[in-house]
């Protein structure tokens, strides 16, 4: 059966690390005869050049009809001087995700081995750290309702925002993390405040009820302070972290960063069926953009998660990883990863090295 794959490398190093994610994937599709059906279409401040708008009608009408898309970067300083509401990151990229309801949002935080040195930690903390967490992406605090500044009666304001969810929006992101948890370690992490917040301990309730569903994997039970501490005192003892969308606000930039660069970083954004978004978590690098400098491996390895979790083609995706892992045993480094006796590559020679590992 062929699925649509729609391509959106946006802007600056977007579409040179595009470039070398369509390559890998052409190369797997090719390969595998996986029936994929790769079309591109423009988003973000090209967009904006060609149609006058960040997120163009047909590119509209072809996300909603993809089974998955890949995205580059989208901005850079020459849109800003629009309206915020006009410009690539809100008026294109935010607006697709949430008129797609993406509300799973998947962050992995991988440190290879062979870049232990890039953390800010300690080689032994962090050497071989594969974590993933969940974290809702539309719901929870930041959408809550009501929520404003108000005036009392003494004169004094009040800010005041509504920390809610549903017991329906604690199964779907929770779902997506114990499936998560069934393709990797099989153990899951829900991280909530249930000590102090009624919500969280909703949140704990519903997660557990759930936990019978899944008979393989281990859950257990966190308080985000705790989290946080563990995140940096012994980060590898988690395999997946599922939470609401501030906590993992926090928490998905602590982990990301324990990795040292964001040129290693993917993430997946998902809807009610696994349909989703799978982009790089840095943007358009305007500072290195048409250089041949930008590290693709990012959007490489969103296209492995993508093959995972929206088409199910673990083997293709298993690949992937073990290629990225191949290449960096051999040295082979952009200079966002270079160290010393390394082998120094641009974005193609990175691409070109994944697809001769693959
Ligand atoms: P950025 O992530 O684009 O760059 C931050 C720093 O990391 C820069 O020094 C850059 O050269 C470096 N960097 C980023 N990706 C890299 C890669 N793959 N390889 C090597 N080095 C890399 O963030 P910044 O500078 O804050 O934003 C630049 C533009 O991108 C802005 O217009 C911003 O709004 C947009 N942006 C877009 C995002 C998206 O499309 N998802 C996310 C973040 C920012
Ligand atoms: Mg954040």
């Amino acid at each position: 059966m062929t699925k649509n794959i729609l391509v959106l490398p946006g802007d600056g190093i977007g579409t040179e690390i595009m470039a070398e994610a369509v390559k890998v994937l052409d190369f797997l599709n090719d390969k595998y005869s996986l029936g994929l059906n790769l079309e591109e279409a423009l988003l973000g401040g090209a967009a904006i050049d060609a149609t006058g708008k960040a997120l163009p009608d047909n590119t509209f009408e072809l996300a909603k009809k993809a089974d998955a898309i890949l995205l580059g970067a989208v901005g850079g300083p020459k849109w800003d001087k629009l309206p915020p509401a006009d410009r690539p990151e809100k008026g294109g990229l935010l607006r697709l995700r949430s008129e797609l309801q993406l509300f799973g949002n998947l962050r992995p935080a991988i440190l290879y081995p062979q870049l232990a040195g890039a953390s800010s930690l300690k080689p032994e903390v962090v050497s071989g750290l594969d974590i993933l967490i969940v974290r809702e992406l539309t719901g929870g605090i930041y959408f809550g309702e009501p929520r404003g500044i108000r005036e009392l009666e003494n004169g004094e304001r009040q800010g005041y925002n509504t920390y809610v969810y549903s017991e329906s929006e604690i199964r779907r992101i929770a779902k997506v993390a114990f499936e998560a948890a069934m393709k990797r370690g099989k153990r899951l992490c829900s991280v909530d405040k249930a000590n102090v917040l009624e919500v969280t301990m909703l949140w704990r309730e519903v997660v557990q009820s759930m936990a019978a569903d899944y008979p393989e994997v281990e859950l257990s039970h966190m308080y985000v302070d705790n989290a946080a501490m563990q995140l940096v005192r012994a980060p590898k003892q988690f395999d997946v972290m599922v939470t609401g969308n501030m906590f993992g606000d926090i928490l998905s930039d602590a982990a990301a960063m324990l990795t040292g660069s964001i040129g290693m970083l993917p993430s997946a954004s998902l809807d009610i069926n696994n349909r989703g978004m799978y982009e790089p978590c840095h943007g358009s690098a305007p500072d290195i953009a048409g250089q041949d400098k930008a590290n693709p491996l990012a959007t490489i390895m969103s296209v492995a998660m993508m093959l995972r979790y929206s088409l199910g083609l673990e083997q293709p995706a298993n690949d992937i990883d073990a290629a990225v892992s191949s290449v960096l045993d051999q040295g082979i480094r952009t200079g966002d990863i270079y160290s010393e006796g390394c082998k120094l590559v641009g974005t193609a020679g990175m691409g070109d090295a994944v697809i001769a590992a693959l």
